[in-house]
């Protein structure tokens, strides 16, 4: 069941270029079994058709103080509203609207919502990177952080303005997922620590060469925001990747090699309830790390010495003590006999194995095909999904074995 069934989510749009991706949250949230209504302010009607939201919502779009009746105006409840959401979502939130919040100014019927609201309030700021980062702005948004309002983190990339940088509004599918976060602390997992790394290691041979793979980081993340969406505390061990690490709000701890890697997982471990080893950490590392780039024609370079890397699966096995471990697998040959052998000889509860003879499997891909196998040596083969999807079964499995 989705953590939004059945949710009273109130949505509040303000005048923002962003506001147009907004009716794709509707529907996603209309989709997950939520209910919706959508109030804008003034301003918010010029960038996105209330007629669009509405038809989305299934409900009445409202924006001024008062509806036309019979013989007069007939008053909109905006008490009436902020009692019934069970959270009410400000997005995007402009520098304006974030201004009149921290300062009370109620110049429009959001406005008089926001204000009168008993439920959680959460909002995605969206602006150019320069009104984002003005002093007066963060200490509108610190102010409203400390108030209690869940202020969620802004992404980086184009801008309206033409210029680059930190401002966007999360994307409609990040929203989703920061809702489901913040419903999901009622969930399974809440309370429980979850250890998860992800992407390769780089091991230098020297400052510009290093030994390495194509894990892209994707499967990692994928498992912290899954957890994150049963309620969980993360901590996301995390090496190089493309992936824009600033929108995740969960723990993340970027390092670069396999040592680096052990030394964070084992600074966790103890405090760890649940701990998930999906990095594709390089299995050795250049004996001697050159301090100069090693120049094409230098004969003493022919042939690399390499010493073998911690194996930091491994080692949590073996200092195992209450924590439920999970390894992935990836094979090309007599997969599912080497993923039962792992699983035995690193004494884990569980072990993913994902295969390279799936040509939308594995490395780099948004997608991925698994075989669940638990400590019993059962083993649940599921077909090729969506990473995010695939993290949901894990989970589910994960579930069925830890109590
Ligand atoms: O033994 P192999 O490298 O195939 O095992 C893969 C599993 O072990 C993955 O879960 C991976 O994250 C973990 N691993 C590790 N440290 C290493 C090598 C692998 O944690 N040095």
């Amino acid at each position: 069941m989705s953590l939004l069934q059945g949710k009273k989510i109130l949505l509040g749009i303000t005048g923002g270029i962003a506001a147009y991706k907004i009716p794709l949250l509707v529907r996603a949230l209309i989709k997950q079994g939520a209910q919706v209504r959508v109030i804008m302010t003034p301003a918010a009607t010029d960038f996105v058709a209330p007629l669009t939201l509405s038809v989305l919502s299934q409900n009445e779009v409202l924006s001024s103080f008062t509806t036309p009746g019979k013989d007069h105006a007939v008053w909109t409840d905006h008490v009436a509203l902020g009692a019934w959401g069970d959270l009410f979502l400000i997005a995007p939130a402009t520098a304006n609207s974030i201004s009149a919040m921290a300062h009370a100014k109620c110049n429009n019927l959001l406005m008089a919502t926001y204000l009168s609201a008993r439920c959680p309030v959460m909002i995605a700021p969206a602006m150019d990177l320069d009104m984002y980062a003005h002093a007066a702005n963060q200490k509108n948004l610190a102010t409203l952080a400390a108030q209690g309002v869940h202020v969620l983190p802004v992404a980086s990339g184009p801008l309206a303005s033409g210029l680059s940088g930190k401002g966007r509004m999360l994307e409609p599918d990040a929203l989703l997922s920061e809702l489901e976060t913040f419903f999901g602390h009622t969930a399974p997992l809440k309370g429980k620590n979850i250890l998860i790394t992800a992407g390769p290691t780089y091991e230098a041979i020297d400052p510009v060469r290093f030994i390495g793979n194509h894990s892209s980081g994707k499967m990692g993340v994928a498992l912290a925001k899954q957890a994150q969406q049963l309620g969980a505390e993360v901590t996301l061990i995390i090496g190089p990747t493309a992936i824009d690490l600033t929108t995740l709000s969960c723990q993340v701890t970027s390092v670069t090699t396999a040592q680096q890697m052990q030394e964070q997982v084992m600074a966790h471990y103890a405090a760890t309830d649940i701990a998930i080893a999906a990095a594709a950490v390089a299995d050795y590392r250049p004996k001697i790390r050159m301090d100069q780039k090693i120049k094409k024609n230098n004969q003493d370079f022919q042939t690399l010495e390499l010493v073998a890397t911690p194996d930091i699966l491994a080692e949590m096995g073996a200092q195992k003590t209450h924590q439920f471990l999970i390894g992935f697998a990836l094979e090309t040959t007599d997969e599912l006999a080497h993923a039962k052998n792992k699983l035995k000889s690193k004494n884990l509860d569980a072990i993913v194995l994902n295969s390279l003879q799936d040509p939308d499997a594995g490395f780099g891909h948004d997608t991925n095909k698994i075989t669940y196998i638990d400590k019993d040596g059962n083993s649940t083969p599921f077909d090729l999904k969506s990473k995010d999807a695939v993290a949901k079964d894990i989970f589910s499995q994960i579930l069925k074995n830890y109590a």
